[in-house]
């Protein structure tokens, strides 16, 4: 048997060499390295796989977060909402505009945002003088969140939702998919994530030509359409030529991968639930598969039992963010994180790649199986 990877861009890469180096030629023969014709091929291809109005391409997922804060005029004195239980980039990206984030719990059934406990705090904060301008809903493991129940109550509080899709690209809620569920969706094109470049890039959906106008500024210095007349204060930054080059390869096999995704998260579903809480997928929702992330107690010793055999294994997140020591300043005892730190202490995630083979799949199911069972005995 091969050895098991966490994660395989190396076979990835053969699959679409083809494709590859011809798109990587024809940007080194174009000479055009910045905004060069295939980062608009590629938000063309990118808005029409989603079913969405408009894409932006950006220099990270980071930043597709910083932009659509600054495009919603979102800075000093706000408050925004993300669940604590998330990247670290959710939050920062609120802190560098000025704004502050406010962390809310998630559930341990979808690791996404906990709808009930979001609208205690909505009411919470309701008669404070700093509203709450908007949540940060993340999509966590390539599982949409539930935008109907979010929209619900972003209507009720006057507040925004910003999806950070940066894991779910791919996935979809009942018929429509991520970057058309929501009106402002951002993704991360960070070499690990289901649709992943060569090096750091992101993108914007947009349902509205005003906001994705705006972020076409932002994202180059806040230019107007003279370069030399600067409308808004904005940053530099702009997916690479060479990087839309790559996506636009990659996105050749992309439904292939997500398919080959979905089966093995079904695969270890099916062969896991007996010895660990496995992931909840609702009904009418697919997942990208960012991650395959389970739940046992005993995670250290099952850990171990990986190492021995080989398996590669990655916590994702061992301390949720209101704990982190930078953003402790913004944990409240007054809002219950309890699931959050719960979660940081039980997950771990499995390589779910597409290129795993069926005797690598059937070695990692029977190892953490019977991790379980020694470890009990
Ligand atoms: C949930 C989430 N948000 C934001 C980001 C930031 O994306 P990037 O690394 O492209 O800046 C990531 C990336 O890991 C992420 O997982």
């Amino acid at each position: 048997m091969k050895k098991i990877k966490f994660l395989d861009l190396d076979a990835q890469r053969k699959k679409i060499n083809s494709f590859l180096y011809k798109n990587i030629n024809n940007v080194l023969e174009g000479s055009n390295y910045i905004m060069g014709p295939e980062v608009e091929e590629l938000e063309k291809k990118l808005a029409n796989y989603a079913g969405a109005k408009y894409c932006v391409t950006c220099a990270s997922g980071t930043d597709a977060l910083i932009l659509a804060l600054l495009a919603l005029k979102i800075g000093r004195g706000d408050k925004v909402i993300c669940p604590s239980f998330t990247f670290p980039a959710t939050a920062e990206s609120i802190l560098i505009t000025g704004a502050q984030p406010i962390f809310v719990d998630v559930s341990k059934k979808t690791f996404n945002i906990c709808y009930d406990k979001l609208e205690l705090v909505l009411e919470k904060y309701r008669t404070k003088k700093n509203k709450i301008k908007a949540i940060i809903a993340v999509d966590l493991f390539g599982l949409p969140a539930n935008y109907s129940r979010l929209k619900k109550l972003a209507k009720q509080f006057n507040v925004s939702i910003i999806s950070d899709a940066a894991q779910s690209f791919g996935g979809s809620l009942y018929d429509k998919k991520v970057g058309a569920i929501n009106e402002i969706t951002c993704t991360s094109f960070f070499p690990a994530k289901p649709l992943g470049c060569y090096g750091d890039g992101g993108a914007i959906f947009l349902t509205k030509k005003s906001l994705r106008d705006k972020i076409v500024s932002l994202r180059a210095h806040g230019k107007s359409k003279s370069k030399y007349k600067i409308n808004d204060i904005g940053l530099n930054s702009r997916l690479d030529t060479i990087q839309a080059a790559i996506l636009l390869s990659k996105i050749k096999i992309f439904n292939w991968e997500l398919k080959k995704r979905n089966n093995i998260a079904k695969l270890y579903i099916k062969e896991l639930e007996k010895n660990f809480i496995t992931p909840y997928i609702p009904e009418n929702s697919v997942s990208a598969w960012a991650q395959f992330t389970l739940q046992v107690r005993n995670r250290k010793k099952i850990l171990y039992y990986l190492k021995e055999k080989n398996i590669p294994a990655v916590i994702y997140y061992p301390i949720p963010m209101h704990l982190q020591p930078a953003y402790k300043q913004f944990n409240s005892k007054y809002i219950d994180l309890k699931n959050s730190e719960d979660l940081s202490k039980s997950v771990f995630s499995i390589p779910i790649h597409p290129y795993l083979e069926s005797n690598q799949k059937e070695y990692i199911i029977s190892s953490l199986n019977n991790a379980v069972k020694n470890i009990i005995n």
